[in-house]
C-alpha cells in the first residue's frame, strides 16, 4: 500500500488509473478506523481496482465547541488495518495543502443541509460537502463508498454529485454494529463503562419503532412516541431529536408509506451519538433494517 501525502501525487495516480480504464474505488474517512469503515473498504475491494482510502480530519466540519482537538488519531493502527486489507493507496492530505491561506470556496446543499444534523451542528454539512467535493476532484473515483450510519450525509453527497455533475457514483453501505446493537463510531471511545451501556438506548429506541411498524402502526407521531418512551427510560440520555423522515429530503413524515428513516441523535454524557433505521415500503408491507 502506497501512502500518498500530496494532492499532486494523488491526482497523478488517479489520472494514470483512469487512462488505463481501471475502475477507481474510494473510501473517505477521518480515521480511527473500525469495522464500519473496513466494511466500506471490503465492498470497494470487491467492486473496484485500484482502491484508495483517505484519512483527513477535516477541520471545516467541526464546530468551535466540538471535539476536533480530542478526536482519536491512531494513525499507525489505521495504516496497519488498511495495509492488511490490501488497498492500493492511503491518501493522507495535509490540512495546509487542503486549505491554503485565502481558501474561500464552499459547497452547500440547500435545504437538506439545514435539517436535523445540519440544524444541530451549524456549518457542519457545508464542511462535509466542501471536503468531499475536493476529495472526489482529487481521487477521481468511479465509485465512492459511504455508510448508512450517516444517512443524511450520504444523501447530501449524492445530491451534490448529481447537482454538480461529478463523475462518481455514491454507494450506500449498511450500518455495522457492536454485538449489543450500538452502531460503531470513532466517537464510541469517549464513552466510559456506564455510558457505554447506556448508549445501547439508541438502537433499542429504533427497534421499538420497528416493532410498532411490525404490528401495523404507520402514524409517524405514534412511532416517535415509541422511540421517546425508550429514550426517556435511560437517565444518561439527553435527546437531541428522534424523528421519522423521508429518505430523499429528510423532511418529517405524518405517515410512513415510502422509503424513509427513523433517525435519532442523543447525548450520552458529553458524547453525541446518531443512529437510524431504514424503512422500505414493499406494497402494503414495510421492511425495516437496523
Ligand atoms: P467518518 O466518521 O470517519 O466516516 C467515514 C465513513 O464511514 C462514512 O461514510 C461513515 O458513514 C462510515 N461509517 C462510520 N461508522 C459506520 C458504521 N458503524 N457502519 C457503516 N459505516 C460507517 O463521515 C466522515 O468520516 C466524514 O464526514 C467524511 C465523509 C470522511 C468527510 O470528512
Amino acid at each position: 500500500m502506497e501512502t500518498i501525502r500530496t494532492i499532486a501525487w494523488m491526482k497523478e495516480k488517479a489520472k494514470e488509473a483512469r487512462l488505463e480504464q481501471r475502475v477507481i474505488g474510494f473510501v473517505p474517512t477521518m480515521g480511527a478506523l473500525h469495522a464500519g469503515h473496513m466494511a466500506l473498504v471490503e465492498r470497494a475491494k470487491k467492486e473496484c481496482s485500484p482502491v484508495y482510502a483517505s484519512i483527513f480530519l477535516n477541520p471545516k466540519q467541526f464546530g468551535p465547541r466540538e471535539d476536533l482537538s480530542k478526536y482519536p488519531r491512531p494513525i499507525e493502527a489505521d495504516t496497519a488495518k488498511l495495509e492488511a486489507a490490501k488497498i492500493d493507496g492511503l491518501f493522507l492530505p495535509d490540512a495546509a495543502e487542503m486549505y491554503p491561506p485565502g481558501f474561500s470556496t464552499y459547497v452547500q446543499v440547500e435545504g437538506l443541509s439545514e435539517r436535523l444534523e445540519g440544524k444541530s451542528r451549524p456549518g457542519h454539512f457545508r464542511g462535509v460537502t466542501t471536503v468531499v467535493l475536493k476529495l472526489l476532484e482529487i481521487v477521481q473515483p468511479h465509485f465512492a463508498y459511504f455508510g448508512r450510519k450517516d444517512a443524511q450525509q450520504a444523501r447530501m453527497v449524492q445530491r451534490m454529485v448529481r447537482d454538480l455533475n461529478v463523475d462518481t457514483e455514491i454507494v450506500l453501505c449498511p450500518i455495522v454494529r457492536e454485538a449489543d446493537g450500538l452502531a460503531m463510531s470513532s466517537r464510541n471511545v469517549y464513552l466510559h463503562a456506564e455510558e457505554r451501556k447506556a448508549a445501547t438506548v439508541l438502537s433499542r429506541a429504533l427497534r421499538a419503532a420497528a416493532r410498532e411498524m411490525g404490528s401495523g402502526v404507520r402514524d409517524a407521531l405514534q412511532l416517535q412516541q415509541a422511540m421517546h418512551k425508550v429514550l426517556a427510560g435511560e437517565p444518561r440520555a439527553r435527546v437531541d431529536y428522534a424523528e421519522i423522515v423521508d429518505a430523499e429530503m429528510f423532511e418529517p413524515l405524518v405517515r410512513v408509506g415510502r422509503r424513509s428513516y427513523a433517525v435519532v441523535a442523543v447525548f450520552i454524557g458529553k458524547t453525541r451519538l446518531i443512529d437510524n433505521l431504514l424503512i422500505e415500503a414493499k406494497g402494503e408491507e414495510l421492511r425495516t433494517e437496523l
